[in-house]
């Protein structure tokens, strides 16, 4: 038993050694950016505004072509309820950016 670890740890101590010694500056690719919104008019304001407290997911993922009302209502939403800071003007634009682009 006891000969069995000592071999064990001996291996380990190899591949340890191994590792170390092949241990280069890391290199590997990022993966792209996820986190915009579709381009489009008045896509900065909403970047701008709407991926501070979330991922764009939860845009992306309502059901296309909901129409103004629903972004509206969403806005308004993000703003009365959970007290984003979008100024009158800017929520307009991103209103109808949100209308024509999801
Ligand atoms: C102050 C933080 C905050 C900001 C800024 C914000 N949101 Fe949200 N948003 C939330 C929270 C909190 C939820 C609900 C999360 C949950 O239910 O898990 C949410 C959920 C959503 C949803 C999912 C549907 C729903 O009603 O729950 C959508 C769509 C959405 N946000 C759009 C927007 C848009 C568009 C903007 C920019 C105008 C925005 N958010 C900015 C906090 C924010």
């Amino acid at each position: 038993m006891t000969r069995f670890f000592s071999r064990a740890s001996v291996v380990a101590l190899v591949l340890l050694a191994a590792g170390a010694a092949s241990a280069g500056p890391a290199r590997y690719d990022l993966p792209e950016d996820t986190a915009r919104l579709k381009p489009g008019p008045g896509a900065e304001v909403a970047e701008a505004h709407c991926l501070s407290c979330h991922s764009p997911d939860y845009i992306a993922m309502q059901p296309a072509k909901k129409g103004h009302d629903f972004w509206a209502a969403e806005v308004n939403k993000m703003i009365k309820v959970y007290g984003a800071p979008i100024e009158e003007a800017d929520a307009k634009a991103i209103t109808d950016y949100l209308t024509a682009t999801y």
